[in-house]
């Protein structure tokens, strides 16, 4: 079996390469990545797969990168809700060029090569803000920042190529993932990296929001076990079982490093902020997943790599491009806080 897995320079996308060595290791993973500020060629240390440096956009490139691979996963995103928010064209545009437009060359280019799976790795954050119960496959995609919008755009696009051209698509569905190597913008790395450097801790308005945490080692196996054991045309949720409040969370994060609760600072709110996200996943727990970790060992887990491994992320949070971003998102608002 040989596979390409889109965006595997990122977050998630390099803990599934991880997973498929380890699960697969006869299988061979071709990346193709853009490194864009997100993804990063260290977070693939010690695997063995073959890196392409490309843009999922790029036709020809992708095309290439494709060439006998029986099985696409496609990671490749800009991920970041806050930025798909920031008023810059050049921002949200990015959404809606990779996360749209480069699906539609990812499924064009596998219509021709005719794989045998094409996963679109999608989010929870397409059914929109969820006030009771959980989201099943069958609900409305209703999808309320430019992020999830985008998103949820690509799903739409990877249907339709199934429906018109009989690729044989399958959707997951992941709710809010966290682990090594994720980018110190996200929640959980933010607030980790930030109290260790005894910084202020920004939650947005009064952190009583709740998302379904998932590890990624566990997001990465549910996508391994929808592509090989998933029906093409079908959207599968990957859960964690693990509903929190943010500011639960963060006390959590405080906790494991013996830091203040004092660093936390209650700042202006996400514009069109979703309270809540749920994700029921029988589905998928019908094709053989359970998630491998609990909440409270992973985010122990978790913490310990954000400090044992500041080699990785000090780099990232003094380069220019981190510091300008995080001025633009946080200055005022701490400041007003
Ligand atoms: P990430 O931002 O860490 O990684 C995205 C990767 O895609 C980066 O390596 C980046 O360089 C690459 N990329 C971006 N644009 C590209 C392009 N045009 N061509 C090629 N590569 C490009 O994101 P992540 O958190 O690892 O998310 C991976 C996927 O999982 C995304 O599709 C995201 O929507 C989805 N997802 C993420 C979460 C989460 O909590 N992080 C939850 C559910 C679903
Ligand atoms: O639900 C799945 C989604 O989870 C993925 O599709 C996205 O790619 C991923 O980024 C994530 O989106 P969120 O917006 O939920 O994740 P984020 O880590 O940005 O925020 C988690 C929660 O924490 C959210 O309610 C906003 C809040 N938050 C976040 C940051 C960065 C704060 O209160 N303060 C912050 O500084």
């Amino acid at each position: 079996m040989k596979i390409l897995v889109t965006g595997g320079a990122g977050f998630i996308g390099s803990n599934f390469v991880r997973l498929v060595e380890s699960e697969k290791p006869d299988w061979q993973v071709v990346v193709i990545d853009k490194l864009t500020y997100a993804g990063r060629r260290e977070n693939l240390e010690n695997t063995r797969a073959q890196f392409v440096e490309g843009d999922i956009c790029d036709p020809i490139i992708v095309a290439q990168a494709m060439e006998g691979c029986d099985m696409v996963f496609n990671f490749a995103a800009e991920s970041h809700v806050d930025r798909s928010l920031m008023g810059d064209p050049n921002l949200a545009g990015a959404f809606v060029q990779t996360d749209v437009y480069g699906v539609y060359v990812l499924c064009e280019a596998a219509k021709r090569a005719q794989v045998q799976r094409f996963i679109q790795v999608s989010t929870d954050e397409v059914y929109g803000d969820v006030h009771d119960g959980y989201s099943v496959e069958s609900d409305p995609l209703e999808p309320r920042s430019p992020y999830a919008a985008s998103k949820a755009g690509g799903e739409l696009i990877a249907r339709s190529y199934g429906i018109s051209h009989g690729l044989p698509v399958i959707t997951t569905r992941g709710s809010n993932t966290f682990g090594p190597y994720q980018f110190p913008e996200k929640l959980i790395p933010l607030m980790a990296t930030n109290a260790i450097d005894d910084g202020a801790l920004p939650i947005y308005g009064d952190g009583l929001q709740r998302r379904d945490w998932i590890y990624a080692l566990d997001h990465a196996l549910g996508i391994l076990i929808a592509g090989e054991k998933g029906n093409p045309g079908e959207a599968y949720n990957v859960g964690g079982g693990n509903e929190r409040f943010n500011k639960d969370v963060v006390f959590d994060i405080l906790r494991l490093l013996g830091k203040p609760d004092s660093l936390i600072r209650h700042v202006e709110d996400r514009a069109g902020h979703d309270r809540r996200y749920a994700l029921n996943f029988d589905k998928i727990k019908a094709l053989g997943y359970a998630p491998r970790f609990d909440f409270e060992s992973a985010l122990e887990a978790t913490v310990r790599w954000y400090q044992e491994r500041q080699d990785w992320w000090r780099p990232i949070r003094d380069g220019e491009d981190y510091r300008d971003y995080y001025n633009r998102q946080y200055s005022a608002r701490l400041a007003g806080s």
